[in-house]
């Protein structure tokens, strides 16, 4: 049985997701359409993708997962999502993952060892996870800040650390770098467990994230430099490819790591 898929979202995640599973990426997985943003009176729409798609995939960020997600999951449909950020609000958290009968999917995103995590937290216990994430200024850049702390943060010649905290501490603060402290969490299955430290590096040639897991089945320390996407250097190069290795083990696991 083909297993098909929808896409809300085609900037530089959705659009390589939907080039990836056109060029049969995911063997028993196929496109069925992709939910644009505002305007849907042409083309595919979101009711269509309830309709006709088994799996949808959320590449369009947090607020589109609070839109759609609760939904696709009353209906029954199985739901990948990209930005786990979203997943920091409690009361969203329960409708995706516990209140059925659809499912939700966690992409592995722009992380590895999120698989040896989530075993320790279920068979052991986890004293602490610490993450130290290092981008570009200007990928850091937020809203809150003031002209004076951009022009410092732009121009700084060091490494800058930004934030020390947990991930209520970093949600308020950079909303977009939630991701990464999000999927540790929910792997923990404990969020007072992770403790983020954010840097702004002018030499940083990637985004890279350092992290260390502290477990009565054992220390991992994982590190991970990603390329930047090409169609949004904000976005890891590597994450279209977990999205659509997820959806190829939803298709088809024979051989797959899970
Ligand atoms: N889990 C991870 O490790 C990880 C890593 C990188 C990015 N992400 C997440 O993936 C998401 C997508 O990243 P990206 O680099 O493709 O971003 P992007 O900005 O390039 O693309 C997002 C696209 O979604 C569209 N969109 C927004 N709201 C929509 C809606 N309601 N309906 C339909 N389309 C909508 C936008 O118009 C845009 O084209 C981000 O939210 C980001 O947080 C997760």
């Amino acid at each position: 049985m083909v297993l098909k898929v929808a896409l809300i979202g085609s900037g530089a995640i959705g659009s390589r997701v939907a080039e990836l599973l056109d060029a049969g990426a995911a063997p028993g997985a196929e496109l069925t359409g992709v939910v644009p943003r505002g305007d849907t009176r042409t083309g595919f729409s979101f009711e269509a993708a309830l309709e006709l798609a088994d799996v949808v995939v959320e590449c369009a960020g947090v607020a589109a997962v609070e839109e759609f997600g609760p939904r696709l999951i009353a209906a029954g449909k199985d739901l990948l999502v990209t930005s786990i950020g979203a997943l920091c609000d409690a009361s969203l958290r329960k409708a995706l993952l516990e209140d059925g009968p659809g499912r939700t999917f966690l992409t592995t995103g722009a992380l590895g060892g999120l698989d040896a995590i989530t075993a320790a937290g279920a068979g052991g216990t986890i004293s602490r996870i610490t993450v130290e994430s290092r981008k570009l200024p200007a990928a850091l850049i937020q809203p809150w800040m003031d002209g004076q702390t951009r022009a410092d943060l732009l121009s700084a010649t060091h490494a800058v650390e930004l934030l020390r905290g947990g991930p209520s501490e970093l949600i308020r603060a950079f909303p977009k770098s939630t991701n990464v402290v999000s999927a540790l969490a929910l792997a923990a299955g404990n969020w007072d467990v992770v403790q983020a430290v954010l840097i702004a590096d002018p030499a940083a040639k990637q985004t890279s994230h350092h992290v260390r897991a502290e477990t009565s089945l054992g220390t991992f320390d994982i590190r991970v430099s990603n390329e930047a996407s090409p169609g949004n250097p904000a976005s890891s190069a590597l994450v279209p490819h977990a999205v659509v290795r997820g959806l190829k083990t939803l298709a088809n696991a024979s051989g797959s790591f899970i």
